[in-house]
């Protein structure tokens, strides 16, 4: 890959990355349009990244589809798939782990130990491969865009981090390699997610700025769906996930499966 991504760099062709874990969908291939748009090259990496996962996590039973992904991505254009084995992204021994802090430390960070120093470590390995000048993610894993645009600051990557909008389907589930989990009756429960979202963003479109009544809305409606159970639901600062703010976030669980969604209330509603 690195060799690859040398000569195209020195061949003055602009690279564009769109990291991902496979089980492709409608929202990566709304990124790697965008990545199409932007640059001469388009990566897209496909790596079910062990170290991202908790021990009692999905990682053994997450959704692998690498033939149907080549075709999709084929059809789409792109100029190469990286798709590394994990013995070559952590070879025997390997113990370097990129720890970010900060933003990465409350909600996903706190419910999910380890989890983005999982990511923030392959996505530097990611760069370090294929040394992107822009690298494409999606507004559903809002805190991970955080983490990874703070990364890219503090170490001075100069990588360009670009955020693709949240995909749903008609009514209103963020589309996730992870819906695949749902039986039929969890499937419509998730769409009670989405819809607290907008009764929230509707009430802000009103004027409601009290971000506990917000809050309560977004609670309220989710305490109505018996199959889903709610985790968090805050209003946060989209830079810090400290710090009170309009992106409102949301995690879930649906039956056994976890979701996350989230909209920020103070632009326009999507659909
Ligand atoms: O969002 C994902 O699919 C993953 O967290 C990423 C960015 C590919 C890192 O493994």
């Amino acid at each position: 890959m690195l060799e690859a991504s040398r000569r195209w760099r020195s061949a003055g062709r602009s690279i564009g990355l769109v990291p991902t874990m496979g089980a492709l969908h409608a929202g990566h291939l709304s990124l790697v349009d965008a990545a199409r748009r932007e640059n001469e090259i388009v990566v897209v990496s496909i790596f079910v990244n062990p170290i991202q996962f908790g021990p009692n996590e999905d990682f053994e039973r997450y959704p692998r589809d690498p033939e149907r992904d080549a075709v999709l991505l084929g059809e789409a254009g792109v100029d190469a798939i990286y798709e590394p084995p994990i013995a070559a992204m952590y070879p025997p021994g390997a113990s370097t782990r990129v720890r970010v802090g900060g933003v990465a430390e409350p909600l996903e960070g706190k419910a999910r130990p380890g989890h983005f120093e999982g990511v923030a470590t392959v996505v530097t390995k990611l760069f370090a491969a294929v040394q992107p000048d822009r690298a494409y993610f999606g507004q559903k894993d809002a805190q991970q865009v955080a983490v990874v645009k703070r990364l890219v600051r503090d170490l001075d990557l100069g990588v360009g981090v670009r955020v693709g909008e949240t995909v749903r389907e008609p009514d209103g589930v963020a589309l996730s390699s992870r819906n695949v989990y749902l039986d039929p009756a969890e499937r419509r429960a998730a769409a009670g997610i989405s819809a607290g979202l907008l009764q929230a963003a509707s009430a802000y479109a009103a004027g409601e700025r009290r971000l506990d009544v917000l809050r309560e809305l977004i609670r309220a409606r989710l305490a109505a769906e018996p199959l889903v159970q709610l985790e968090y639901a805050e209003l946060v600062d989209p830079d810090t996930f400290s710090a009170p703010g309009t992106l409102a976030v949301i995690a879930a669980r649906v039956g056994k499966t976890r979701l996350i969604d989230n909209l920020d209330l103070s632009k326009p509603a999507p659909g």
